[in-house]
């Protein structure tokens, strides 16, 4: 395809998340969040690494809106840490921690660059993982009331707002495969907590319709394309179990009012399913604007008896990775937007995350030449162009990442950025993919 030119008002951003860059992990008031407990434990994280500094953007967001302005993206997607607002969770908002944002999201304007605001990306207050976190149904209160002040100091200048970023993660890697804090190893915690943050973000979309807001509101979910290994019946039967639980579990709920079957009951055989109380689903089920999607790559599965519950083994296709080791298929942006403009009765879609990490090295004239990330992009986005054109409603494609940054587990190890972050010096240089963004957006498209 030659020239792809988007629809008028498509929105090309870039996404960041609060613990990934703004340091200042304890400055002016702000409370400790999970992930600062978890990071200051040894062994954790690669290197020890820690957000305490990260790319310190709490100080330098002036600077980082200057360089947006730059590239002349239309959207900053970004997260509001709950811990810097309300400390301890719950109580006494933090008017320091508030102002941070309120200047962020005025300068964001100023320049003309919409703000989309996400309410919940992974750092939880952590006195609130002292009563139990995500499973413990008073933490979906706290929530409710933390957004709903939010919704109240901002709501008028964000436009666009994502209630959590990826729940599947911090249900089932922080309560099941105990990867993320809280670090538990429990089916069934994972289970409660994925149902009460579903709980969560409904009560939060009817707080927000509730206080007559103007914008949009959705969820960001990590969706995958699963594919069988083989076309053997146990491989598709294989594939289609672990699309239910990687894409499904959240999806359905949401979108549907009811948790796939299937896996239902799977689940229940073994560990402590969350009662389908009607109410809880009516609530979960709330319509939202639009629905987020955060794609990288896709699963290859294979059946594999040993691998109980879910019975499944992941199978290596062979094709080039990125530098977090995720094979690299473009069309499975396609097949997974289709798939959702077919199963979901055409929702609206932004892209709230898409992009990768690559070996990055300034050059001896001080310049980043990442041809892989430009070619990453430049395929998904002209995937993400066949898949409008066949129908999928799509508003909107957010970079990950707008600089590099603390990507989690892995620490400053790998870079997604557009810019690249000199930690230590904390200087910013826009790389070769930034330019490229800047022209894809100057002709709103390829
Ligand atoms: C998912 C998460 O939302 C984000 O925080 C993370 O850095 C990227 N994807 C890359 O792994």
């Amino acid at each position: 395809m030659s020239n792809m030119v988007f629809p008028e008002n498509f929105i090309w951003g870039t996404a960041t998340s609060a613990y990934q860059i703004e340091g200042a992990y304890n400055e002016d008031g702000k409370g400790e969040s999970i992930w600062d407990r978890y990071t200051h434990t040894p062994g954790m994280i690669w290197g020890n690494n820690t957000g305490d500094v990260a790319c310190d953007h709490y100080h330098l967001y002036e600077e980082d809106i200057k360089i947006m302005k730059e590239i002349g993206i239309k959207s900053y997607r970004f997260s509001i840490s709950w811990p810097r607002i309300f400390p301890d969770g719950r109580g006494e908002p933090n008017k320091k921690g508030m102002d941070f944002y309120r200047n962020l999201v005025t300068l964001l304007v100023k320049n003309k660059i919409i703000p989309a605001a996400t309410l919940y990306h992974w750092d939880l207050p952590q006195k609130l993982q002292d009563i139990g976190g995500w499973t413990n149904p008073e933490v979906v209160d706290h929530f409710v009331q933390y957004a709903r002040y939010v919704f109240k100091e901002l709501g008028d200048k964000v436009p666009i707002w994502i209630t959590f970023n990826e729940p599947w993660v911090s249900s089932f890697i922080g309560y099941w495969y105990g990867g993320h804090p809280p670090a538990v190893t429990d089916l069934s915690f994972a289970l409660q907590a994925a149902h009460n943050i579903m709980l969560a973000h409904g009560k939060t979309v009817r707080a927000y319709r509730e206080m007559g807001m103007n914008g949009e509101i959705g969820i960001s979910l990590n969706l995958n394309p699963v594919y069988p290994a083989s076309e053997s019946e146990a491989d598709l039967l294989a594939a289609k179990r672990y699309s239910e639980f990687q894409n499904n579990w959240f999806l359905d709920p949401i979108l549907k009012g009811k948790y796939p079957e299937q896996l239902h009951k799977l689940f229940s055989n073994i560990a402590k399913v969350p009662d389908i109380i009607s109410s809880d689903m009516d609530v979960i089920h709330t319509p939202i604007d639009f629905l987020g999607i955060n794609n990288y790559s896709f699963n290859s599965v294979a059946y594999d008896a040993d691998k109980p519950p879910l019975q499944v083994a992941f199978a290596d296709t062979g094709k080039n990775k990125t530098d977090t080791g995720w094979e690299i298929y473009p069309e499975g942006i396609y097949d997974l937007l289709l798939y959702l403009q077919r199963e979901y009765d055409g929702i609206k879609i932004m892209i709230t995350e898409n992009g990768a990490a690559f070996k990055d090295d300034i050059d001896k004239d001080g310049k980043v030449n990442d041809d892989e990330r430009i070619s990453y992009l430049n395929n998904h986005i002209s995937e993400v162009f066949r898949a409008v054109k066949d129908g999928a409603h799509v508003a909107g494609y957010y970079v990950w990442s707008f600089m590099d940054n603390f990507e989690w587990r892995l620490g400053y190890s790998k870079r997604f950025g557009l810019v690249y972050i000199d930690y230590e010096t904390q200087k910013r240089i826009i790389k070769k993919s930034g330019f490229w963004y800047k022209k894809v957006i100057e002709r709103n498209g390829l």
